[in-house]
């Protein structure tokens, strides 16, 4: 959150204005909506992928940055990264592209035009659910402004967390390979199993970003999002049943993580807020570590015939 924070105030002016995709990790939005108004810095959100309503907030003021993930949280959308630069170019404003979902191994957001990439170094490139930490890469007169800054706020990571993370990023290409083998595979017997409604995953034809996704990533990773078919209750009796993996909110581990966001994220905001933001209180998010798939499959399985 330091990295996201950082950039964001660096390279934001007082009034200045982001525009932002709807689907997201919510302390980022909630950074961008209750604390930049505070500097009268204003956000648009839109919809992945609505080039439309990008041309029209490029078009109403003067718009210092577009920020998004991709894919995003919690449903994969995945931004088309060339056509959002290109437009987002031509009128003077930065992309920064949230690629934590990715990896730099699945996509590589820079050479599709966005000038800066960010990481939850968290997840992926930390790789066990043990450090916190973040990156930012790009343009070198960007990072250069959000690097002082940064020293200034003093967000740093400590050494031990530091270490942890080098160690961790020695195995990053094994182990996304292993995600992105695992996740296709999952998915995909998700997909056709009586008790699911719907599989969110980049890799699947059914995904709605699923061509963009193919045209600039070379995996999907290691989580998929799915509907449990029935309510809350009946994705809670499945969430726990699971043995393999922990119920915690964070991802891209080694060990799988599974979490309802209505549940765990969104909880505070009631089920009318939910639906208005479009978090369903069926879905769950399932980061899937690097255990043997069959283990996986087997778990999800016996926990999908607990569901009444
Ligand atoms: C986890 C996450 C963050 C926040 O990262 P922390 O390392 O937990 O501060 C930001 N963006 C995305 C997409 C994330 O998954
Ligand atoms: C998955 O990950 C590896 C990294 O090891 C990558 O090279 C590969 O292209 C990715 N994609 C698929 C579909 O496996």
């Amino acid at each position: 959150m330091n990295s996201v924070t950082s950039m964001l105030l660096s390279l934001v002016p007082a009034s200045g204005h982001i525009v932002t995709t709807s689907d997201c990790y919510w302390r980022t939005r909630q950074f961008m909506q209750q604390f930049l108004p505070k500097m009268n810095i204003g956000v648009t959100v839109i919809k992945p992928n609505d080039l439309e309503a990008l041309e029209a907030a490029l078009n109403a003021q003067k718009v210092t940055l577009f920020f998004s993930e991709s894919p995003t949280n919690p449903y994969l959308r995945c931004v088309d990264i060339a056509a959002i630069t290109k437009a987002c170019h031509a009128k003077g404003a930065i992309v920064c592209i949230d690629s934590t979902f990715a990896t730099p191994i699945n996509s590589r957001a820079l050479s599709f035009g966005a000038d800066l990439v960010l990481h939850s170094a968290t997840k992926y490139l930390a790789g066990h659910n043990d450090v916190l930490a973040g990156a930012l890469a790009g343009k070198k007169e960007l990072v250069e402004q959000v690097r002082t800054f940064h020293h200034i706020m003093g967000g740093v990571v400590d050494p031990h967390a530091a270490y942890l993370l080098m160690r961790g990023i020695k195995t990053l290409d094994l182990r996304v390979e292993r995600h992105n083998a695992s996740g296709i595979e999952i998915a995909k017997r998700l997909e056709k199993h009586p008790k699911i409604d719907r599989v969110w995953y980049p890799g699947l034809e059914s995904h709605p970003d699923h061509s963009i996704a193919k045209g600039q990533m070379s995996g999907y990773g290691g989580v998929v999002s799915f509907e449990v078919k029935g309510d809350l209750w009946a994705a809670a009796k499945f969430i726990d049943s699971v043995k393999i993996p922990y119920i915690a909110p964070s991802l891209g581990g080694v060990e799988s993580l599974i979490e309802m966001p209505a549940v765990q994220s969104y909880w505070a905001f009631g089920p009318e807020k939910r639906a208005q933001i479009g978090i369903k209180e069926n879905l769950i998010r399932f980061s899937i570590g690097v255990e043997h798939v069959e283990d996986v499959w087997a778990d999800l399985a016996q926990a999908l015939e607990q569901v009444p």
